[in-house]
């Protein structure tokens, strides 16, 4: 982050790398109408103890969103709360942060990181759903099993961030093909949709496609699906004009904002998503 070309290139997506570069954008965007929800970049801990500091992180997190008067939910990683080391811990740690945020009129989400995790984080998301509604879940429209996944989370009510899959995923795991996962998206955030008035559920469509949606506003208009039920989700600075079209028409729109010292493997994955942010980084090198 010292070099002034990677400065450039990764603060288009992120607007630092402090907790308060992260609240100042969200109160930034609070005028717009946009909400948002906070994640400390971080993956796959080298030592257990450090768990321990990213709950405490987060939990200043939901004390000073609160203070701040921010509508500001967290997401976390599994890895990030010690999944590797001890995953008892892990759910430990989750239903603290969770804990935390009945007090701060908050929620709390569990992003979904690759494929050998799918279970694991699953099953921590089911025992902490049944002590409480404040806790949702990232589900990846690329993974085969994810029809079957969300059939059975439909039931409890359940809180589910829609995704299409961020990691480079075997074939015998996840689509490869590009359509097939923009299929299985619209028809998985339609089978949301049409489940949300059951109580508790909550449903964030999170995706920066056009296409996409356009086919699914298609659907909330055709099924008249009330905008209490749903929120579509993006990452900062990522679609800003989509973003603003949205919530002009009246659309909830939330936000995700990263941030953090361990930016590198996240910032490489939004390259990944679309080579043109690598032509953007070599001309931020040369600009
Ligand atoms: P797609 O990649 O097809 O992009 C559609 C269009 O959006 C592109 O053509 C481009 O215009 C624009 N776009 C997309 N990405 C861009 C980028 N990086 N830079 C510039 N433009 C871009 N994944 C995961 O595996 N686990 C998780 O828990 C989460 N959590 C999560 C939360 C939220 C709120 C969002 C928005 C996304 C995630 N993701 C995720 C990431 C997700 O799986 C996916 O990798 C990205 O959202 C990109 O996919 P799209 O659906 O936007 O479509």
């Amino acid at each position: 982050m010292r070099r002034p070309f990677v400065r450039r290139s990764v603060s288009r997506f992120m607007p630092g790398e402090h907790l308060g570069d992260a609240l100042s954008a969200a109160q930034a965007l609070k005028p717009e109408g946009i909400a948002t929800i906070l994640t400390h970049l971080g993956e796959n801990l080298g030592r257990v103890e450090e768990a321990e500091e990213v709950a405490r992180h987060y939990l200043e997190v939901l004390d000073r969103t609160a203070a701040a008067g921010l509508d500001a939910q967290i997401s976390v990683k599994p890895t990030q709360l010690g999944l590797d080391h001890d995953p008892a811990l892990c759910q430990r740690h989750v239903d603290r942060l969770i804990g935390q945020a009945e007090l701060r009129n908050n929620f709390v989400w569990i992003d979904m990181e690759s494929s050998p995790y799918v279970d694991r984080t699953l099953s921590i998301y089911r025992a902490s759903r049944a002590r409480s509604p404040r806790v949702g879940v990232a589900l990846q429209a690329y993974l085969y099993r994810t029809e079957a996944d969300l059939e059975g989370l439909i039931p409890l009510g359940a809180a589910i961030r829609l995704v299409k899959g961020a990691y480079l995923e075997p074939a015998n795991v996840a689509y490869p093909r590009r359509a097939d996962v923009d299929e299985q998206f619209y028809r998985l955030a339609c089978r949301l949709l049409a489940a949300a008035h059951l109580p508790g559920s909550v449903t964030h469509i999170a995706t920066h496609d056009s296409a996409l949606i356009g086919r699914i506003l298609g659907f909330i208009e055709e099924h008249r699906i009330p905008r209490s039920r749903y929120e579509f989700a993006m990452l900062y600075g990522i679609q800003r004009a989509q973003q603003r079209r949205l919530v002009s028409q009246g659309h909830p729109l939330r936000v995700l904002i990263s941030y953090g010292e361990y930016w590198f493997p996240w910032y490489m994955r939004r390259l990944a998503e679309r080579p043109a942010n690598v032509w953007f980084v070599v001309k931020n090198m040369f600009g």
